[in-house]
Parts: C-alpha cells; structure tokens; sequence
C-alpha cells in the first residue's frame, strides 16, 4: 500500500488521518488540521449579508434515487434532492449562501464550490473539514463576492460520485445584469451506463489513464435533450463542463455565437466566435440567436484531440427555431473592465509541473512537480503570484486553482484574445500557460489540481498554504515559509 492517500479508497484510509503530518516539503497526506471545527465555525459566523441583501438558504440531501438518464431506463443515480444536477442555485451578489447538506449515501462525502471565492474552512476539500458521514448533516455558509456561473460538485471519490450525479450550478447575479430574452443554465456531462442502465464499474486501465467518457451525453441530466428557441430571440446560455474527463469544444449548429463571459464572470466586452473548448470544470456565458424560424441546429462537440485521439463530432442537444417572436433582449456592446494584474513582462515566481512517469504497477502515474498529492510552499497575502503551469505530459490536462481567480497572460508564449478571470484552465500537452493572481486575506488550506477527475483522484494535485505577512496566522508551515521569505 502506497503512502499515498488516494481518494476512491477513501473510506479505508478515513481512520488515518491521525498519522497525518504536515511535512514542509514532498507528498502529504490529506486531513483537517485539528482546528478545523473552530474555523469553520468562525468562518460561520463571519458570513454576514451586505446591507438589503439576504441569507439564501438551501438544504441539500445527498442521496440514491432512481434517475432516467435516458428514456425507459432508470439508473441508481447518485443526486442531490432527488435530481441530476442537484438544484440550481440562483443568489445575487452581496448575499450569503446557507448550504445544510446531509448525506444519506453509504459513503462519506464533501461539496466544494467550484469558482467561489470563499473562505478556506467553507472549500469542502478534506484538508479543510472531515468527511461528511453516511447521516450527518454539515453546513456551509459565505458571503457571495462575485456575479457569474459557477458550480458545486462532490469533492470526495470524485469519479464515482460526480458521474452518479452529484453536481449542480450556482448563479449569482449582479445588481444590474445585461437583458436577454431568456436565460438557460446547461449543465453538460456524461456517463457511462452499462448494459442494465447502471453506471458501470470504473477503473478501466485506459480509463485510469486517459479519464472517463461516458457513453451518455447530458445536458441537465437527460441524454440529448431537444431545446426550443423563439425565432428573432437572443437567449443568455450558461454553461457548464461537469464531465469527468470529456473536452467539449462547442459549437451550436456552426452558427456565429457571443462569448459574455468565463469562469471568473464577464469578458470586457462579448467576444465573436464558432467554437469554444470548455474543458471539465470550465463555464462559458454566450449569447445565442438571432435565428431563422424553422430552422434545426445541432448543439454538438466538435472534434478536439487532447492526446487521447478523438476525432469525431458528439452531439449534445437539437436546437429547434420557433417561430418569430418579438425580442427585448439588449446585447450590450462593453461589458465592463478587467483590470489587469500584471503590465508588461515580468518573471514567474513559480513553476506548476504536469508530467506522466511509468508507475511499478504498469499504471501510468500523474504528477504535479514530480509528486502525488504535491505539497508546494506557501504565498504570502498581497503577493502577486506569477506561475508558469507547464505541462511535459503527452496528454491536456484542464488546470484548476480553488478560492482564487487568476488571468492567463500567456498560453504557450501568446497573450490571449481576451482578458478574463478563470479558476480553470487548459494547460496542452507539452504546453504551458502563465498565469497571475493575487492571494487575498483568505488565509488556510488551499489547492490546485487536474479537472480530470481520475487523475485527481491519482493524485495529479498540489497543496499550498496562504499565509498573513504578518504571520497573524501561523501554522508551523507558515512560520516556516515566512522566514523563508524574509531572507
Ligand atoms: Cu471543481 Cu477541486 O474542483
Ligand atoms: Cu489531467
């Protein structure tokens, strides 16, 4: 048994988080620091709504039910109230979001928010909580900071219970949102029924390597659903890649559409295009129409080769155009400035390494900086960190930062067609991206890792500590790293 702590044998390795230590440097193990009720109880109580704004509560049951992801089969799925996705979750900025969840699988479970700026002890990452058990019920309560469309999904043996169906969106909305004809949320995913309408076993060895595809493609749960659009209309679409593994680059019948927005919110202003590749993890907002009466359109993945092969076109959905109907919807032409953090070249402070090795098993290994579950030093608050995310692997791997947003400046030496903010992004075989972001006073247990839900559960992953300058927060790590600093 490796000392690896790996997360689709989690239940076993549960009663060992008593050996956990927090070494410096090298793979680690994953547990809860031993305050970790007290910081999120204090993370609790912090979480106050702006003034006129509300608390959003919702309560979530994790459980199994009986799901048709496609017609006349039903599939033990695993859902959040009953439903794949889970509900969705619509707040506005300045509330507070008050998330009971109580789990009644046969396992334990987390729930992380996906792009949520948040504070650590809320992240939902067994480094900042314990486990979820079979009847307990747990809490999470923060303060919504930005607008945009972003996403919840089990953070505990990921492969198995994000494919069941343990995922769902959360929408927050600005004060004053751009007008559109009608607003979707698509949540698009798959998986892999077998012969009896279940989900299949995992644990393929080409599925260990490359990721799961399923045979099923969703959108909101149900394979290859038919979507109305009112002739003239222009509808606000959010979505969202909730795949384990599958890289959908979208095209809506090869029609023009507008990208509004990212991970991280709006664009600066809507940007014209095709296709777009959305990989796990990643959201786009795009405006679609106007379009013809009459007309029918494939809602498809076009093909995209990120090093598994993959060369053929997926449908995800038809579009039918109804007939012509008054539209109200007002594309806006500027959507808002992005300040950019970085002016001008500078030197990346850190590198984040992918690579691939060959594992005694005959298994391909997926690492970060040569490590499984890579424990990398910490960033000090108000420091602007410039890391070069450099991938010497044969395959893409979708790179995910929680808690923090970051803008590309570079993706493999070219700035991007268009500034935004992102918590995931694509990293290409034998590629890099460069990126920036600034740590801000959320100090804890934060991390970063491939969206590929098999390699993160391989462990394809980094830990890091965000610490005060001030050292108001010390850890022995972080009295470790600022001395380390100071020199
Ligand atoms: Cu959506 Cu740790 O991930
Ligand atoms: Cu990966």
């Amino acid at each position: 048994m490796s000392q690896h702590h790996d997360h689709s044998t989690h239940e076993q390795h549960s009663h060992n988080h008593g050996m956990h230590a927090h070494a410096g440097h090298g793979a680690m193990l994953h547990a809860p620091s031993s305050d970790a009720n007290g910081e999120h109880q204090r993370a609790y109580d912090q979480a106050e709504p702006d003034p006129g704004r509300t608390v959003v509560r919702v309560d979530l049951e994790a459980r199994e039910t009986e799901w048709e992801f496609t017609t006349r089969r039903r599939t033990r799925a695993w859902t959040f109230n009953g439903q794949v996705p889970g509900p969705i979750i619509d707040a506005t900025i300045g509330d507070v979001l008050e998330v009971r969840l109580t789990n009644r699988l046969t396992e334990p479970t987390t729930l992380h928010w996906h792009g949520i700026r948040l504070p650590a002890a809320m992240d939902g990452t067994d480094m900042v909580q314990h486990p979820i058990a079979p009847g307990e019920t747990f809490t999470y309560r923060f303060k919504l900071l930005d607008a945009g469309t972003f996403w919840y999904h089990s953070h505990s043996n990921e492969p198995v219970q994000v494919e069941r169906g343990m995922y769902g969106a959360l929408v927050v909305r600005a004060a004053d949102e751009p007008v559109f004809d009608r607003e979707r949320v698509l949540v698009l995913s798959d998986v892999m029924l077998d012969a009896h309408g279940e989900v299949a076993a995992t644990g393929e060895p080409r599925e260990r390597r490359d990721g799961r595809e399923g045979n099923v493609r969703l959108v909101n749960g149900v394979a290859e659903p038919e979507l109305m659009i009112w002739g003239g209309h222009v509808e606000r679409w959010r979505i969202i890649n909730a795949a384990a593994a599958r890289y959908v680059r979208l095209s809506i019948g090869r029609r023009p559409f507008s990208v509004l927005g990212t991970g991280g919110g709006f664009l600066e202003a809507p940007l014209g295009t095709r296709d777009i590749l959305l990989t796990p993890g990643e959201r786009i907002d795009v405006a679609v129409g106007p379009l013809a009466p009459g007309e029918v359109l494939s809602v498809v993945s076009e093909p995209y080769d990120r090093g598994t092969g993959g060369g053929q076109v997926d449908s995800f959905a038809t579009l039918r155009v109804g007939p012509a109907a008054p539209s109200i919807a007002d594309m806006p032409a500027w959507l808002g400035a992005i300040t950019p953090l970085v002016e001008g070249r500078v030197a990346a402070s850190r590198e984040v390494r992918f690579s691939e090795r060959m594992g005694a098993q005959g298994d391909v290994e997926f690492l970060i900086n040569g490590d499984r579950h890579h424990r990398a030093e910490p960033v000090t608050v108000g420091e602007l960190q410039v890391w070069d995310i450099v991938n010497s692997s044969t395959m893409d791997h979708p790179f995910h930062l929680h808690g923090f947003f970051f803008q590309v400046l570079e993706r493999n030496g070219t700035p991007p067609m268009a500034r935004s903010w992102e918590d995931t992004v694509n990293v290409p075989a034998g590629g890099a991206v460069r990126i920036a972001w600034m740590p801000d006073d959320r100090p804890g247990e934060w991390m970063y890792h491939c969206h590929i839900l098999e390699h993160h559960a391989a462990g394809m992953m980094g830990h890091f500590a965000v610490v005060r300058a001030d050292n108001g927060h010390a850890t022995s790590e972080s009295v470790h790293s600022v001395a380390a600093v100071a020199n």
